[in-house]
Formats: C-alpha cells, sequence, structure tokens
C-alpha cells in the first residue's frame, strides 16, 4: 500500500468518552429529581413524574416532576420573597455570578456528560461550546453586576422573571436566562424543556454551593403546561422565551395586556451566502458548523444555502464530498460530528417535513454515512434547486437538513435572504470587505457572520428581527432587557394644573365644515369612509372637523410609510439631523399661531401653550442632536477580530400619540423615530387632532421626505386596533391610556412586533429630566456583525 492509498484508508478509532461520572451521578440522585424551589428541593405537588431519555438509546435516564399550578405558585412567592433583598445587594450579587462560574468550570466534565446523555449532542460540541460559553455567560455578568449602578442609570429590575428555553443548548439557555436577570437584581423561575431537565437539576446543586439566597434562582421542570402556567402567572414581571414561532406567538398573547416584560429568541431560517470570490474550502467547512452543529437544532443554523451561480456546481460538489465524510453516531465518541436528534417526536417532524418537500421537487443529496442501528439519528442532506418560496426553504425544519438555490446578483442575494417570515442570523462569504458590509447591512436579522459562522459570546447581544422575536439576550443590549426604566416621581406622572381636563372629545357628528385633512405620503388626503366629527372650542363651540380614519386609511398610510422607509434609513444621521433642525426652526416660526390654536382647544392659557410650543421646539432640537449621535459599539469578543454592534431603525413604527399636550406628545414620539431613521405613521390626540393637522403644514415646509411622518386622524379605538395589528408595520408605541393594550398586544401578534405601552401614562410631557434616550432605544434594534481578522 502506498502512502496516498494509506492516507485515504485511514480512519478515526473509537474514542469514547466515558459516561461513569454522569451515571455515579444520576444513581446517586436515586434517578429521581425534584423542583428547586426557595433554595430546597421539593416534591411536586401532584406527585406526577416523567422521565427524561437518552435519544442515542431509547433508555431513561431518571424522572423528574411534572410542575403544576400549586408548584408553579409557590416558586413564584419564593421569588417575589427574596427579590427586593436580592435587588439591594447591588455590586454584592457579583460573587454569586463569580461563583456560579467557576463552579461550572469545576463541574464541566460532568455537566458536558449530562448534557450529551440528555440532549444527544456530540461530547466535543458540549465540552467546547455548551459548557464554556455557560461558564463565560456567567462570569461576563458577574462583573455587570459591579456595573448596572452606575452605568444603568435610572434604571430598575423587572422583580420576578418567569424564564422558559427550549432543549437544543439546555446550559447554555440556561445561562443565557439567569445571568443576565440575577446580575440587574431580577430573582428567577425557569422551567427547562422537558426532554433535557438534567443539567438544570445539576445546576441547582450548584446554587446550593455558591450559598446563593434561597429564592433567587427556582427551577420548576414539567412540560409545556407547566411553562404556560409561569407564563399566567400573575407574580410574573417578565417573561424571556426562547423556542418555536409558534408557542412565541401564544405567550404574546397570553401576556397581552398585562404589562409585563417581554422577550422572545423564536425560530429561523437563516441565509448562508456564498460569494463567487469565496475562499470555497472555508466557506464548506463553514456550513459543517452552520447546518452540523447540534444536528442542525440550532435557532440561527445557516439553513439556506445561496450560492453565487459561477460556482455552484463545484461548491455543491465540494459540499457532498464534504458530507460524505461526516461521522454520525454515539454522542459519547469524541471522533463524531453529528449525533442523536433529541427526540423521536423531532426525527418524526423532520422526516415528515422533509418528504412534505422533496414532493415540491429539488435534487436531493443524502449524505453516504452509515447511521447506528437504534437511537435517533437522521443523516445529513442537502436538497439544492429548490424555489425561494417552496416549504423546505421557508419552514423550520430544525434538523441536518440544508436547503439552496442560486443567485446571479448581490441584489439578488439580498431578495432571497430577506424572504422569509424569519430574521434571526445571517452568514455570509466572500474575500471582498465592500461586499461583505454592503451585504451585512442590508439583511434584515440580528445577527451577522462574515466568513464565518454560528459565533457566540456573552459580549455580543443575540435575537431577531420579524417572526424571530425580539429582545436581545448578552452584552450591553440585553442588559436592557431585564432592566425598565424606574417609576418617575409622583410629580413627573400627573401633569399640572388645568392641562388635566376630563372632557370626553366631541363625538356627534354635524354637517360638514371646515374638514382638517389627514396627512398620508406628504399629501393633505380626505379619509377614505367620508366621516367626521367635529372639535370643540373648550367653550363648547364648534371649530372645525376633523376626518375620522378608518382600516383603509392606516393602510393608506402604513403603505406610504414601507415605501418610503429604505431611502429614509439609508439617509445619514446628519442628513436626518438637519431635518428635523429645520422642522424645529419652522415650528418656531408658528409659535404663537400654534400656541392660539392649543389654547382655543384646550382653554389654558397663554403662557401654557407657548410653553407647549416651545417645549416641542426643544424636543426636536434634542432629537436633532442624537440622529448622528446615537452610536452603536465595537463588542470585545474572544476573537481575532471585531464585533461590530451596529444601531439600525425598526422600520415602520405605528403610534398612538398622548390625549393630552397635542403637539408636544406629539412631537416628542416622532422626532426619535424619525431620528433614528423609521417612518412612522401616527395617532395623533383624538381630542385635540386639529394641532396635528396644523402641524403638518409644518412637516411640509421642512424638507421632509412624503411618507416619512403620517398622520391618521381618528377615534382610538377604531383606528389603533388595525395600525396595531397591520403586519407590514415592525413596531407599535401606544401612549395614550385606552384601556386597550390588551387589544394591541394581542392585535400585535400575527407578525410579533415590538410593542411599547408605555407605563406612565398619563406623562407630563414638558419633563425635562425624562430618560429620553429611552424612547432612542425603543426605536432601534442592534445587529451584531462578526468580522474576523487574518489570512
Ligand atoms: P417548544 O417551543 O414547544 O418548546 C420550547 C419550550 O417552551 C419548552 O420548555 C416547552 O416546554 C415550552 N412550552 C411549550 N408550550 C408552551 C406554552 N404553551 N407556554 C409556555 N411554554 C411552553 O418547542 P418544541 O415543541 O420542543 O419544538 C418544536 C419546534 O420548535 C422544533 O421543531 C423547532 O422547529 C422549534 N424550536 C425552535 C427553537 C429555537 O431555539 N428557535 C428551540 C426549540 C424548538
Amino acid at each position: 500500500m502506498n502512502i496516498q492509498a494509506r492516507f485515504k484508508a485511514m480512519d478515526f478509532g473509537p474514542a469514547p468518552e466515558s459516561a461513569k461520572p454522569a451515571e455515579e451521578w444520576l444513581e446517586k440522585n436515586g434517578r429521581r429529581f425534584n423542583h428547586f424551589i426557595n433554595g430546597k428541593f421539593c416534591r411536586g405537588k401532584t406527585g406526577r413524574r416523567f422521565e427524561t431519555v437518552n435519544p442515542a438509546t431509547g433508555t431513561a435516564l431518571a424522572a423528574v416532576c411534572q410542575g403544576s399550578k400549586g408548584d408553579i405558585e409557590v416558586a413564584v412567592k419564593a421569588a417575589r420573597a427574596a427579590q427586593r433583598k436580592w435587588e439591594g445587594l447591588f455590586a454584592g450579587r457579583s460573587r454569586y455570578l463569580y461563583a456560579l462560574s467557576r463552579l461550572i468550570q469545576k463541574y464541566s466534565r460532568l455537566f458536558a456528560i449530562i448534557e450529551t446523555l440528555d440532549n444527544g449532542k456530540p461530547i466535543r460540541e458540549s465540552r467546547d461550546i455548551d459548557v464554556p460559553l455557560a461558564a463565560r455567560h456567567f462570569l461576563y455578568h458577574a462583573g455587570a453586576a459591579s456595573l448596572t449602578l452606575s452605568e444603568l442609570e435610572r434604571r430598575v429590575p423587572y422583580g420576578v422573571c418567569g424564564a422558559i428555553i427550549p432543549w437544543n443548548f439546555p446550559l447554555l439557555m440556561l445561562a443565557w436566562k439567569i445571568a443576565p436577570a440575577i446580575a440587574t437584581g431580577n430573582t428567577v423561575v425557569l422551567k427547562p424543556a422537558e426532554y433535557t431537565p438534567l443539567s438544570a437539576m445539576l445546576f441547582s446543586e450548584l446554587c446550593r454551593e455558591a450559598e446563593l439566597p434561597p429564592g433567587v434562582v427556582n427551577i420548576v421542570t414539567g412540560d409545556g403546561r407547566t411553562g404556560e402556567l409561569l407564563v399566567r402567572h400573575p407574580g410574573v414581571d417578565k417573561i424571556a422565551f426562547t423556542g418555536s414561532t409558534t408557542v412565541g406567538r401564544r405567550i404574546r398573547k397570553l401576556t397581552a395586556g398585562k404589562r409585563v416584560g417581554l422577550t422572545l429568541e423564536l425560530g429561523g431560517k437563516s441565509p448562508y451566502i456564498v460569494f463567487e470570490d469565496a475562499d470555497i474550502d472555508s466557506a464548506v467547512e463553514g456550513l459543517v458548523d452552520a447546518i452540523w452543529l447540534n444536528q442542525g437544532e440550532v435557532c440561527c443554523a445557516g439553513s439556506r444555502l445561496l450560492v453565487q451561480e459561477g460556482i455552484a456546481d463545484r461548491f455543491h460538489s465540494k459540499l457532498k464530498a464534504r458530507m460524505d465524510r461526516l461521522r454520525v453516531g454515539d454522542p459519547l465518541d469524541k471522533c463524531i460530528d453529528i449525533g442523536a436528534v433529541v427526540d423521536p417526536a423531532q426525527l418524526k417532524r423532520i422526516t415528515d417535513l422533509v418528504s412534505d418537500g422533496t414532493c415540491e421537487g429539488g435534487d436531493v443529496h443524502v449524505a453516504k454515512v452509515s447511521l447506528p442501528g437504534t437511537g435517533c439519528y437522521y443523516p445529513p442532506t442537502l436538497i439544492t434547486g429548490l424555489s425561494p418560496s417552496s416549504v423546505l426553504m421557508q419552514e423550520e425544519i430544525f434538523g441536518p437538513v440544508l436547503a439552496g438555490t442560486t443567485f446571479r446578483t448581490p441584489d439578488e442575494a439580498v431578495a432571497l435572504a430577506n424572504n422569509s417570515r424569519y430574521g434571526l442570523a445571517g452568514t455570509l462569504w466572500t474575500e471582498n470587505i465592500s461586499l461583505a458590509m454592503d451585504i451585512a447591512k442590508r439583511l434584515v436579522c440580528g445577527v451577522v457572520w462574515v466568513n464565518t459562522t454560528n459565533m457566540f459570546d456573552a459580549a455580543v447581544g443575540f435575537g431577531g428581527r420579524r417572526e424571530s422575536g425580539f429582545g436581545r439576550e448578552g452584552g450591553w443590549e440585553g442588559l436592557y432587557n431585564y432592566t425598565r426604566p424606574e417609576d418617575p416621581p409622583q410629580y413627573m406622572k400627573r401633569p399640572l394644573g388645568n392641562i388635566d381636563d376630563d372632557r370626553e372629545p366631541a363625538r356627534t357628528v354635524s354637517p360638514l365644515d371646515r374638514t382638517a385633512k389627514m396627512y398620508i405620503g406628504g399629501r393633505q388626503v380626505r379619509p377614505d369612509g367620508g366621516n367626521s366629527s367635529p372639535v370643540c372650542k373648550f367653550n363648547g363651540k364648534v371649530m372645525g372637523h376633523f376626518g375620522l380614519g378608518n382600516r383603509k386609511d392606516i393602510r393608506n398610510a402604513v403603505e406610504a410609510a414601507r415605501k418610503s422607509f429604505p431611502a429614509w434609513a439609508s439617509r445619514s444621521g446628519y442628513n436626518r439631523s438637519q431635518i428635523i433642525y429645520y422642522i424645529a426652526e419652522n415650528l418656531a416660526a408658528r409659535d404663537m399661531e400654534l400656541a392660539d390654536r392649543i389654547g382655543d382647544l384646550t382653554g389654558r392659557d397663554y403662557d401654557s401653550t407657548i410653553d407647549e410650543v416651545k417645549s416641542s421646539v426643544d424636543r426636536l432640537i434634542y432629537y436633532a442632536a442624537w440622529a448622528d449621535k446615537f452610536d452603536g459599539a465595537v463588542h470585545d469578543a474572544p476573537m481575532n477580530g471585531f464585533v461590530l454592534a451596529v444601531k439600525e431603525p425598526i422600520g415602520v413604527i405605528g403610534i398612538l400619540c398622548p390625549l393630552l399636550f397635542p403637539l408636544l406628545g406629539l412631537v416628542s414620539v416622532m422626532a426619535p423615530a424619525i431620528a433614528m431613521g423609521n417612518c412612522c405613521v401616527l395617532v395623533p390626540s383624538e381630542r385635540y387632532p386639529l394641532v396635528a393637522t396644523d402641524f403638518c403644514q409644518v412637516l411640509d415646509t421642512s424638507d421632509l421626505p412624503p411618507g416619512v411622518v403620517n398622520i391618521v386622524t381618528g377615534l382610538y379605538e377604531s383606528v389603533a386596533p388595525p395600525l396595531a395589528g397591520h403586519d407590514d408595520v415592525d413596531a407599535f408605541w401606544a401612549f395614550a391610556a385606552t384601556n386597550c393594550a390588551k387589544t394591541f398586544e394581542a392585535e400585535s401578534a400575527g407578525n410579533l412586533k415590538r410593542t411599547w405601552i408605555d407605563e406612565f401614562e398619563p406623562r407630563d410631557w414638558r419633563n425635562q429630566l425624562t430618560d429620553y434616550t429611552e424612547f432612542l432605544r425603543q426605536s432601534t434594534d442592534t445587529k451584531n456583525i462578526w468580522i474576523p481578522c487574518g489570512e
């Protein structure tokens, strides 16, 4: 045999990791685990249990409790009782997080084996990825705990956080939820996934070893029913969920109107784009990490392959050759690339989706690998030549299946990549840095990897856009999601003097008089339904009429906003600031006229109304100043390279403006949104809408492109719900106390848009002490772009 033949014949021998430490730990616990509540292990109130099974062998590992209503009740109570004291520890919290991090390192081998037995993932991955990243997460947040007081000024923890996690990265997801929550002074009730509860059980032992105060971390096991009990519990202040989009949408509906903080990290169908000038071998190797890491059971898996036409044949044949060399088998074997799928139910889901999908066409390549005779295994599969709308290109398969097509131009690549209801991550390979950064900017998602893939770090926020959910986990961005602005002092909460009048708006329709028009796409338009309502002076005399907008007006306004969005978002902050300064200048020139108008409508004295106009000018100047200063960051991830945290506009924002302060309220919500590059649809004060229609004339003379600001007048209850439910609106804010928060948030579940229902309504918008930067955060999303350096 010559050297070449010998080289080809070489294969890896088995290198099994011993399961002994985990088996001993399971035996020590009698293969039965209880909930961890208030620092103690306690049996479930109903006594019901279920088994968790090793998917590689089908053997039961242990039994855990099925959490009931009573269990959730006790856990939330314990978390509530512990919260104040824990919050009051401030930087003292740091040492507990540090201890937890060190303990994860100390037990890292045991954790890795347990994770692999319970989930089926290769030991190489649990050992080198899951466990070290979990330790890193606690260490990073140990530091964050020391800094929250100085760096997260005027923000407070939510209180009790309910955390619900999936089965694909059980320990890591636990760390992603618990570390930032407790670092910022919250306490937690965590529900692990039913398929993989064991590493959470080991973690609860660590909480005792670290002498974490009882009640700070509580762990209740169970299936989706237990998760739902936690979501429904009235004592929970924030829900952090990672899992399927279907369940995320249900949680959005269940929490609607409850003033519960919510972050959702949901599914994805992330593009993996290979340009002609890419380093092809690296891009092929990258795919092994993108789609075959963790058997493809990764929310941000690069599961949609887009290859530029000129290299497609060469790329696909290299990829197939690489696939045929992947090793599928015993997850405890250190030489294995792909382990077992988590459960027979998931295996069936993958099998069914692929067989349904391939009915629509496509060339299927199943890797020529041998699979173990028993256990939940699925072979690495590539399906190319698919149409962009096919099931396999659109649905999250959550298995080792890669679906692909080709593209010709960069523009086409972007169009294909963004042709998805999801928006979690994207990977691109090219040697051209200018092209890479251009494409990275244009992908609608929360994370982009350039010439690398599936990189994670505690210092870098992770999370999505569209139906991949909202909120970020990790980094400073993540810490904001575990805190909220502190309640303003009483004097800031309620408007002063006669501003807070309780008059009802006049609603009787009278003969058409002077009807102020709406403002859509830069044009003054009449209401679609042809209905109007009189606006009375404070003394009861009719001043004019305002159009009663309907669903069609909202649709037209959203269409105009969407059309203007790409051009407005791509302008520089400098350019946007100049336009907002110009609006301020034009408003200042008409200050007396607008002050008189506000006075006529509200009956307030001139001092008060001129103050409102002048404050509006100041607010415009304030946000014009921020337009080119609300910078992103370069995160310090442990990698030779850069992670750029870029602030991006969200898109189209629907805003219900405050009832009182008809000008200042409107300007205060509009200005940050447009300063950050969003386009908006505003529903102005239903009581004093004529002020908004006057303000349109100011906008008209201020070089604001048509469609950036659209104003639809009408009654809140009829125009706001269609705006909140519109699928082309990316965020919805409500600053009017309407008792409709539940409707708005339930409506928003359709496309999972971000919502912001103001907690401090009615606000005194004149107050300069409010933290108005919160408006900038609500107007932006952070996209993290990973760019490694070196040859
Ligand atoms: P799932 O979304 O049902 O489960 C995730 C977690 O949510 C588990 O802890 C579960 O017990 C809990 N849960 C389920 N129903 C709930 C409810 N009504 N209220 C509160 N909590 C609830 O995910 P599942 O069924 O395990 O997997 C189904 C599909 O979801 C997968 O095929 C995959 O496509 C997707 N998935 C996506 C994940 C991601 O990270 N993006 C993670 C897990 C699953």
